[in-house]
């Protein structure tokens, strides 16, 4: 497994953008605290308990401008959505999504999600969302990626047998890496059944800003996998 304490490198860029309007920085100052997850001061969190009339626990990674994670909120009310973000502008259009629809199914993390993975409780989390994540193009770049072999460790642990982690990138060189890393570790199996299933938008998506910018170098890709 990986080593907890080992420090990371940053796999975000920015994190501060333009300036927020009032009413985002009263969200961020109102609203944030009241929806970020209640960590408890030691020790492990079971999401499970945020909300125990809940059917499952989702988790995503990076979720830019919340529109998948208010979407997802939104289509599955019975669910709770743990959702995590960086970047104060992306972080402060997802509290305006959430307080417009009235969502009491968020929580939200505005801090390195691996930190908040390390201290999730073992097959707490039954979906994880990593859609569009930074590509860092750059071979000196690459180790900041966040799909590397010691962070599908800690979703491993995560994640509860039979629950599923979605990757999608438009990057080539990224999604050839992320899927050898998923499918040499243990811990995963790759769901698709023929080819060509792994370039079909998922059903049951929420389309990104990032995605529509179509920035990346192929058509996007979806790669789901079963925690084994
Ligand atoms: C390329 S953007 C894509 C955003 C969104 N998923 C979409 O498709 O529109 C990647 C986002 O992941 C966030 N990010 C990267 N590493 C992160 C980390 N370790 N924890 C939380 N957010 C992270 C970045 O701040 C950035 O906003």
């Amino acid at each position: 497994m990986s080593d907890l304490h080992a420090p990371a490198l940053k796999s975000f860029g920015r994190r501060g953008g333009r300036p927020l309007s009032a009413r985002q920085q009263e969200l961020m100052q109102g609203l944030l605290p009241r929806l970020r997850v209640p960590l408890p001061d030691s020790g492990l969190l079971d999401p499970r308990t945020l909300r125990p009339q809940a059917s499952e626990v989702w988790f995503e990674i990076g979720f830019g401008g919340g529109e998948h994670p208010v979407g997802q909120a939104l289509n599955h009310p019975g669910l709770t959505l743990l959702a995590s973000e960086v970047f104060q502008e992306g972080l402060a259009k997802c509290l305006g999504q959430i307080e417009d629809h009235g969502l009491s199914n968020m929580y939200l993390w505005d801090e390195d999600a691996r930190q908040l993975a390390d201290r999730l409780a073992p097959a707490s989390l039954d979906r994880v969302f990593i859609l569009f994540p930074d590509p860092w193009p750059k071979a000196r770049h690459r180790k900041r990626r966040l799909i590397q072999p010691a962070f599908l460790d800690s979703l491993a642990r995560i994640v509860r047998p039979g629950g599923q982690v979605r990757f999608a990138t438009d990057v080539r060189d990224y999604a050839d890496e992320a899927l050898v890393h998923f499918i040499r570790h243990a811990g995963f199996r790759w769901t698709a059944q023929r080819a060509g299933d792994w370039q079909m938008r998922p059903e049951d998506h929420v389309a990104t800003r990032y995605e529509t910018k179509n920035i990346g170098d192929i058509a996007p890709v979806w790669f789901d996998f079963e925690r084994g």
